[in-house]
């Protein structure tokens, strides 16, 4: 969906605008996809399984951009991408069209600022003013500072997910599930 740029001040005194993404920035979201993914394990992908191509990343920019129940949101800092986050409905049938998912990554440098919190609030304004009655989300167990992010925000932890993911060195992570409930 289209919503209105927001700019904030971050800890480093540098501004961020909150924007919507485009299909002008397929480019540059591909390879956001491809380096975040390797700065962190907390993404769902390794770097090669990375696979779009700009026409692909373009169509589904546009086909979020004119959905009223998605939000693809980009953070940018001096005129580059600091990081993206989205919320998206789950589905479409009456019993689950109140929820919603969202999903964050920023660029490892740009951790720490302040966008997190910023993006999860303007976030949390649009998908209340969307109608969804809370947001859902996975966070791997040993992700720690996206669950003090999410804590903050006011997610609260709802379940957990044994062994839901496999890293390629073997190892088994159990994932927490949280929700925020809107106002409705
Ligand atoms: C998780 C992530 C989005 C956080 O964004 P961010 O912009 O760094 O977050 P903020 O600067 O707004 O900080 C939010 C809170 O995180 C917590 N936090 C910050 N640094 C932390 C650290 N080193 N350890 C633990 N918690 C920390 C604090 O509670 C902080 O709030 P405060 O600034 O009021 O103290 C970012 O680190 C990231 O992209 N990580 C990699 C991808 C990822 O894990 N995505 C989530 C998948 S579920």
């Amino acid at each position: 969906m289209q919503f209105e740029a927001r700019t904030i001040i971050l800890k480093d005194g540098r501004t961020c605008t909150l924007r919507p993404a485009h299909p002008d920035d397929a480019a540059v979201l591909i390879e956001y996809m491809t380096r975040t993914a390797g700065e962190t394990e907390f993404t769902l992908r390794y770097p090669d399984e990375v696979n779009y191509t700009e026409e692909q990343e373009r169509e589904i920019l546009g086909s979020i951009l004119n959905d009223p129940g998605q939000i693809m949101m980009v953070g940018i800092v001096d005129g580059k991408l600091a990081g993206n986050c989205s919320v998206s409905g789950i589905g479409n049938k009456r019993k689950i069209r109140h929820r919603s998912s969202l999903a964050i990554t920023l660029y490892r440098e740009y951790w720490g600022l302040g966008i997190g919190t910023a993006m999860i609030h303007y976030l949390t304004e649009l998908a209340e003013k969307i109608g969804y009655g809370q947001i859902d989300l996975e966070v791997v167990a040993d992700n720690t500072r996206a669950q003090a992010l999410y804590r903050k925000c006011g997610f609260e932890e709802s379940g957990r997910r044994t062994r839901a993911l496999k890293f390629d060195d073997g190892t088994y992570h159990d994932e927490i599930l949280m929700t925020k409930l809107l106002a409705k």
